[in-house]
């Protein structure tokens, strides 16, 4: 799948294939605390029934990645991550709108995730697309830099085959192509 999508910078989604993982990886690392293994992320890879990994480039470089894990009808965002110098151009409203078109197209009937509670921009980011607080699990990240484990918030989406949600999608796109013009 390639898909040039209407944000600030031109986008080009692909799935995540086995030689990404280097580059992967090194991305994360500019971006998060803790990466993932390279093993754990070519296990990722290996059920593409069960599990959508893409990837997204400008001129041909990757920007950013994001994963959808399926368990029987729900979707799990399992990340989406922008490198630093990218964010807020509108990259990963595009990962995101296309896992949740996938999601529809899987026949899902919901999402849900995990964020830390002090991720302000991811948080505000899922809002868009219709997600809602549902709970806290309580020290879920050890890794934080500072006051010991960091709580996760988690976020539903229901009722995605609503035609609500796709019209969130869309209008998220919407807003991110609208943006590129604001200078
Ligand atoms: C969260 C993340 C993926 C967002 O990607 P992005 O490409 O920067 O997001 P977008 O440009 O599409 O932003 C869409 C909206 O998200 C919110 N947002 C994104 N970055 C934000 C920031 N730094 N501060 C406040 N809001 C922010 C805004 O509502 C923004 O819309 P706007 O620009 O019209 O105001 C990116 O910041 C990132 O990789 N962060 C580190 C990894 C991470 O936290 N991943 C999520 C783990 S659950």
């Amino acid at each position: 799948m390639t898909a040039v999508a209407p944000s600030r910078v031109p986008v080009d989604l692909r799935p995540l294939v086995d030689s990404d993982v280097d580059a992967v990886l090194a991305l994360d690392a500019r971006v998060h605390l803790n990466t993932w293994s390279s093993g754990f992320l070519r296990s990722q890879l290996a059920d593409p029934t069960t599990r959508t990994n893409l990837v997204a480039e400008v001129d041909g470089q990757m920007v950013g990645h994001a994963a959808l894990l399926v368990v029987v009808d729900e979707g799990h965002v399992i990340s989406v991550t922008v490198d630093s110098d990218r964010q807020r151009s509108g990259i990963g409203t595009v990962l995101l709108a296309a896992l949740f078109r996938d999601a529809l197209v899987r026949g899902l009937s919901a999402l849900t995730l995990e964020v830390r509670v002090s991720n302000e921009p991811a948080i505000g980011l899922y809002q868009r697309f219709g997600f809602a607080p549902a709970g806290i699990r309580k020290g879920y990240y050890a890794d934080s830099v500072v006051g010991g484990p960091e709580d996760a918030l988690v976020m539903w989406a229901h009722d995605i085959a609503d035609p609500a949600f796709l019209n969130r999608v869309d209008g998220a796109i919407d807003r991110a192509g609208r943006n590129s013009t604001d200078g």
